[in-house]
């Protein structure tokens, strides 16, 4: 009787969350629901500072791990966010020299450079991926298929346009989104204040009280509101104005792995009927960086993500503007800074970083609103009651750094293997250290090992966030960017030479693969003709 009483008076009763950027508003939306209504919810942004305007790309569990978990249909997000698909990320220009520009040159050896990165986990013989029968095929001489066409059936989709989706709504393959951050955080802002009784408000806050203790005690805002709350999660965008500034948790700056830290980005109107909307996010090397390109009905979201170390902005905006011919007088950009790395910890006393406020990567993998979506996941697992049990905050403060730590070392590579040496950007990323955990990775790839394989198949891994957070970046991952940039194992798997029998057998998946990519080439819509049925309703 006595331990319920307790209990329950020790519930969190109060959460507040700082910032209505999208961070803020799915975690307002992520907890309303995982806390079932019954804690007291408030979001406070400051209508005069403004979102940071960018984040347009994502990955696949974005609806599963939060629409689906919200119970928001897709098609109704995806018509309120100006949505559309993505199947991959498209890689182009990463290994030959040269300027900015939006096609794939030739290799040396023949053949566009360009790679996809789809989703999706590639099938297995006995238990050994279909990536080490494809390089060992490749190795002898016996395919010239690259690894992304020989093993994903969406490559040649990708191609053609074609969309992941037949217009019954079926969908034969995995793909994530594109969508317009802004309608995003109001869409979910709607959702969280009309649906879950969050509330909203518009004011600025000025000042943090703390307690005895530390802990947050109340936020001042300038129109002399105090808002006191058991909980508080910091969503301000890189001010980070509770994490680094009110507890002061030292922000660990990790330019020493990722160069880029400035973007140029506009929106560049497009006609889809004449040139169809293209299913992929676009991921185009420049001189000091890469540009992204996310299609989006009617227009595509772009962004020249360069290092201020080798370019300035006058000189930037001046090739991203020859990419696209823009006219550099007339076109509206959105000049951004941004730092790469994470806060020391993501969870201090009773305060937790969510967003920009806590972490960035350079937004190369679409990574960005995946990490808002598993912190609200985590925090919603690890959720304490008023004593804040310091392992819950120690567990939850593991599985971020980890994530973010993973991640990281993954995009370096990118950099890091991408032959490029032509200008001084692309050589200092060779001379960039590598982090050990990476290296064994790398290691285990050139001696021929799958890394990191998925433990399931495609089904169960997607089906289970669990397995997907605890193993993210999977062998078909860098298995698309390894092969993709040309750094190849050093020999195929040593095992396979025993196995005839297998290697066989194995050859029936590359049929397989061929078969239902013609298959879908003849029976999917255009990507263009499935959103105009989406957007029409
Ligand atoms: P954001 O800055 O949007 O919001 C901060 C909020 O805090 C605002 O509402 C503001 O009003 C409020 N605020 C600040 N001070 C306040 C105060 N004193 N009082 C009250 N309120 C206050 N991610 C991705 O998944 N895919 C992508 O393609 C990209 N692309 C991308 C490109 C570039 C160049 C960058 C820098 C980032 C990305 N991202 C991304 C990341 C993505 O943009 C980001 O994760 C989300 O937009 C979340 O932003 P936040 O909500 O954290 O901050």
């Amino acid at each position: 009787m006595t331990g319920t009483s307790s209990t329950t008076d020790n519930a969190i009763k109060k959460v507040v969350i700082l910032g209505g950027g999208t961070a803020g508003w799915m975690t307002a939306a992520y907890l309303g629901k995982a806390l079932h209504s019954t804690v007291d919810v408030t979001v406070l942004e400051a209508p005069s500072i403004p979102r940071i305007g960018v984040g347009e790309a994502t990955v696949p569990n974005l609806h599963r791990v939060l629409f689906d978990f919200l119970g928001i249909e897709e098609e109704e997000w995806m018509r309120e966010c100006n949505a559309s698909y993505k199947m991959a990320v498209r890689f182009i220009n990463w290994r030959t020299p040269g300027k900015g520009q939006s096609g794939p040159r030739e290799l040396d050896k023949g053949g566009p450079d360009h790679f996809y990165h789809p989703f999706g986990i590639s099938p297995e013989h006995d238990n050994i991926p279909m990536s080490h029968y494809w390089f060992k095929n490749k190795f002898e001489g016996k395919t010239d298929e690259p690894y992304d066409y020989a093993c994903f059936r969406e490559a040649p989709l990708m191609d053609a346009n074609k969309a992941p989706r037949h217009l019954d709504g079926t969908s034969p393959t995995r793909y994530a989104w594109h969508f317009d951050a802004a309608l995003v955080a109001d869409f979910l802002r709607r959702f969280a204040t009309e649906k879950q009784g969050v509330n909203h408000i518009q004011d600025e806050m000025t000042r943090v009280e703390k307690d005895e203790r530390g802990f947050v005690k109340a936020l001042h805002t300038k129109e002399g509101r105090v808002l006191d709350a058991d909980l508080f999660v910091d969503c301000s965008g890189f001010r980070s104005l509770l994490m680094n500034q009110a507890m002061e948790e030292p922000f660990v700056d990790m330019s020493d792995q990722l160069l880029c830290d400035r973007a140029v980005a506009t929106a560049v109107p497009h006609d889809d009927e004449a040139n169809g909307v293209e299913p992929y996010t676009s991921a185009i090397a420049m001189s000091s960086g890469w540009t992204w390109k996310i299609p989006m009905p009617g227009r595509f979201g772009t962004g020249y993500v360069y290092s201020s170390r080798f370019t300035t902005q006058e000189e930037a905006t001046a090739e991203f503007c020859e990419l696209w011919g823009l006219d550099p007088e007339t076109t509206k950009f959105n000049h951004v800074k941004f730092r790469v790395g994470r806060n020391r910890r993501a969870w201090v006393k009773n305060v937790i970083g969510i967003g920009l406020s806590s972490a960035f990567l350079e937004p190369l993998e679409s990574t960005g609103i995946y990490f808002i979506t598993a912190a609200a996941y985590q925090l919603a697992k690890h959720f304490p009651d008023k004593t804040f049990n310091q392992t819950l905050v120690d567990n939850f403060n593991k599985e971020i750094e980890v994530m973010f730590d993973d991640t990281r070392d993954f995009i370096q590579t990118h950099f890091y293997f991408a032959p490029r040496t032509d200008s001084p950007f692309w050589r200092a990323n060779k001379e960039l250290k590598l982090p050990a955990s990476i290296r064994e990775k790398i290691d285990a790839y050139k001696a021929g090992l799958p890394v990191n394989p998925a433990a399931t198949d495609d089904t169960t891994y997607y089906g289970n966030f669990e397995a997907e957070f605890r193993n993210f970046w999977t062998n078909e991952r860098y298995y698309c960017i390894f092969a993709g940039l040309g750094l190849e194992p050093d020999s195929p798997l040593p095992i396979l030479y025993h196995k005839p029998e297998s290697v066989a057998a194995a050859q029936a998946m590359f049929t397989q693969v061929k078969k239902e990519q013609q298959e879908l080439l003849n029976s999917l819509p255009s990507t263009h003709e499935a959103l105009l049925r989406l957007h029409a309703k």
